[in-house]
């Protein structure tokens, strides 16, 4: 059974986007914005370091935020997690204790938490299910991030627990769309391959080298789909499990590359480099619940690796590099 709360959330009341210049709160933004939600609150990290507990406690006291989505994080691909854990683990903690507490102490009634499938354990069975958290080891490569993501759940079960209010959490599989990070340093795997392949279609290589085998399975979830999954959940999930969000079906990295080929034009040679790490096999979540609750994925990924192609190519001198 999933716990459900019919409570719609009010358009009309104040609802802070933390983080609503990034990949995934922008487009919660955009999407609440496109649901008549009319009193929008959002800050950068330059007007509002949420690792400030101060400054956040004096923000909620001013701004009486009734909603929140916690989308402000600390994040990075394989090689700045594993290069940075110290940042990785003290920000996203600091970030996250500083919002939450601040959102209990000024009365927030409703608040969703972002996680990230990076939490489960690195050899948990397939497709991932929600109680399998906390039943293994962790990734090595992350596991500070993902322990500051364990932690955050706990407070929000804890608050729960201790307070009664209806605060969730989510965790979604790897995202893609509009506002990602192409950074070569700081990306995931989806933009980093549109980067590679669409500098490689403008310079005319004859060949493009990829990292591994290309076997390894992963999912991908459009950012538009995340931010609807997540309205739907705030109006109708009222559990204390986190809630994964994702398509439950997953593609080789060799079958993505492919389809990134496909949509940036680029017709060389796709080779890989098998001296290089592949990772986990396979990474897949269950999402057996999510669609319990009622809400399926409309984005394809060719359509949406398509769009979000062409996002890349008009914001090209803009994107986070
Ligand atoms: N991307 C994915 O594939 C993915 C997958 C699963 C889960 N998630 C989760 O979704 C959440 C957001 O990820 P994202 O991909 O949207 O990351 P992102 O694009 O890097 O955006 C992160 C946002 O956090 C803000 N931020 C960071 N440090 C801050 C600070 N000290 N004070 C205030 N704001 C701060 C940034 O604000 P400024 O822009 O103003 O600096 C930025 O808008 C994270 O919790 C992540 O774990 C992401």
């Amino acid at each position: 059974m999933i716990p459900q709360t019919p409570a719609s959330l009010d358009r009309a009341a104040p609802f802070f986007v933390a983080g609503h210049r990034g990949l995934v709160g922008s487009a919660i933004w955009r999407k609440l914005e496109a649901a008549g939600f009319g009193r929008l609150i959002g800050r950068s990290s330059r007007e509002l370091d949420l690792r400030d507990r101060a400054a956040v406690s004096a923000f909620f006291a001013e701004a009486k935020p009734r909603y929140v989505v916690l989308a402000a994080a600390k994040v990075g691909g394989i090689l700045a997690n594993s290069s940075y854990p110290v940042d990785f683990l003290s920000e996203n903690l600091r970030i996250q204790v500083n919002v939450l507490d601040s959102a209990l102490e000024h009365g927030v009634e409703r608040l969703l938490f972002l996680g990230s499938s990076c939490i489960y354990p690195k050899l948990a069975p397939q497709p991932i299910k929600e109680e399998y958290l906390l039943t293994g080891h962790l990734e090595s490569t992350n596991d500070a991030y993902a322990i500051a993501k364990i932690a955050g759940i706990l407070q929000i079960q804890a608050v729960r627990r201790q307070y009664g209010l209806p605060w969730i959490s989510a965790m979604p599989t790897n995202l893609y769309g509009p506002g990602d990070n192409f950074s070569p340093q700081g990306s995931h795997v989806l933009p980093a391959l549109i980067r590679r392949f669409d500098e490689a279609r403008r310079r005319g290589a004859e060949s493009v080298t990829n990292w591994g085998t290309g076997s390894p399975r992963r999912e991908f979830l459009h950012v538009d789909d995340m931010a609807s999954a997540c309205l739907h959940l705030l109006e109708n999930y009222d559990g204390s499990d986190q809630v994964n969000v994702g398509t439950g079906e997953d593609s080789t990295i060799r079958e993505i590359a492919g389809i990134v080929a496909e949509a940036v034009g680029y017709d060389g040679r796709i080779e890989w480099d098998t001296t290089k790490p592949d990772g986990t096999p396979r990474k897949l979540l269950d999402v057996t619940k999510l669609r319990q609750s009622g809400w399926e994925p409309t984005i394809g990924l060719r359509d949406g690796i398509a769009s979000t192609v062409q996002w890349y190519r008009e914001h090209v001198n803009s994107v986070r590099t």
